[in-house]
């Protein structure tokens, strides 16, 4: 008695909890399942994230980690040579704490959002790789065993399998992937926090092709050099009617399984190309597409560790900001109530049929 009615509250609230397993959040659903964790990208501090109470509700009840999307980040976490400002992280990282989560620690070397003393310096490979070495060392050993992984690579790669351009690529060569996980590695070890996973991160990977061949060489490349690896995260962010096969899926997470990795699927979001978002039958084909990749995880068994989706909220989503008219990407519509897509990722998560799909 006194359970249904407990029941009853959570179904009624702002928690928005699936109806069929007495209002058991997402990553409670996950753990049963073995996983670590069912995640969220957050945005935190200096957003309107960082205050909405009703959005930080959710974001405490439903999730078991949660990665920044910015706070770590180079630019942030060293805007000038070697002045490092570990406020932001630090922030995100007290709220992990108080809230028992897990973080997966976003990223060290990347093409993207770094300090222009980087992009703008006359660089040579003798005069960048001790630029790299330093914010590796500093950064890693400071946040040290809070993370509980790190993507130490991001997006090395284009869609051919070929390096992509970046000041690290351009300056070093390929010699910079080996080299940044050869510090991340060496840093971790200098604070006795040999646990924290190392990690590979890429979009466009969660289906077989030459950009899954090229990490799959990387890594074994890595080992070779006797450099550790524990792990390669798939970005997975999808187009409505766009998403990969679950047996594609499926087949890619085993093929990095087989070469003794941990996989996470770590940004997922499943976007439309264009309005509407919100009809019927736009949402049951959102919610279809969620359901699948959110069961590809489970099917590849426990070595997909999780699944973490890069925010929850369709109102605090970086796709309408980085690709005009798209966006409804989320779990929670653009008035923070669950969509079909986050009944059926729950059922996915049970093992069930998809009952909105
Ligand atoms: C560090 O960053 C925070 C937040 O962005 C900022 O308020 C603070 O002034 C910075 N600290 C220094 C020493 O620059
Ligand atoms: C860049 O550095 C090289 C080698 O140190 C030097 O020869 C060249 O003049 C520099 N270029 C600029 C624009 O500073
Ligand atoms: C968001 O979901 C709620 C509950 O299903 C619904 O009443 C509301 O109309 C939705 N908002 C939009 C923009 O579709």
């Amino acid at each position: 008695m006194r359970l249904s009615i407990v029941t009853a509250l959570l179904v009624g609230s702002s928690l928005a909890a699936p109806h069929h397993e007495k209002g058991l959040s997402l990553n409670t659903l996950a753990q049963r399942r073995g996983k670590l964790w069912f995640g969220t990208a957050a945005d935190i501090p200096h957003t309107a994230e960082t205050t909405d109470t009703a959005y930080l509700d959710i974001l405490k009840k439903q999730f078991g980690e949660m990665t920044p999307a910015n706070a770590l980040k180079f630019l942030f976490t060293e805007p000038e040579q070697n002045k490092f400002n570990f406020s932001d992280g630090d922030y995100f990282m007290d709220l992990a704490r108080h809230t028992g989560k897990s973080v997966r620690c976003h990223n060290l070397v990347w093409a993207t959002q770094v300090s222009d003393f980087v992009t703008t310096g006359n660089w040579t490979a003798e005069t960048l790789i001790p630029v790299m070495r330093n914010h590796i060392f500093k950064t890693v050993k400071h946040f040290g065993d809070r993370c509980y992984s790190w993507d130490v690579v991001n997006e090395a790669f284009n869609s051919d399998g070929s390096f992509s351009s970046s000041i690290w690529y351009d300056t070093i060569g390929e010699e910079y992937v080996y080299l940044a996980f050869k510090f991340a590695q060496q840093a971790l070890k200098e604070v006795h926090a040999n646990k924290v996973k190392l990690y590979y991160n890429d979009y466009g990977i969660e289906s077989p092709g030459p950009k899954v061949d090229a990490v799959l060489k990387l890594v074994k490349e890595l080992r070779k050099r006797h450099i550790r690896i524990d792990g390669v995260g798939l970005e997975a962010h999808f187009m409505v009617g766009g998403t990969p096969s679950l047996a594609d899926q499926v087949a890619t997470q085993k093929a990095f399984i087989k070469a003794d990795l941990d996989v996470a699927m770590t940004e997922l979001d499943i976007r439309f190309a264009q309005e509407p978002f919100y009809t019927a039958e736009a949402q049951r084909q959102q919610a279809q597409d969620y359901y699948v990749s959110v069961s590809s995880c489970l099917l590849s068994g426990r070595r997909c560790v999780g699944v973490v989706v890069w925010d929850f909220y369709d109102k605090y989503s970086w796709v309408p900001y980085s690709f005009e008219g798209q966006g409804g990407a989320t779990l929670f519509n653009d008035t923070l109530e669950a969509k079909p897509a986050y009944y059926a990722v729950a059922d996915a998560l049970m093992g069930k049929p998809c009952s909105v799909c």
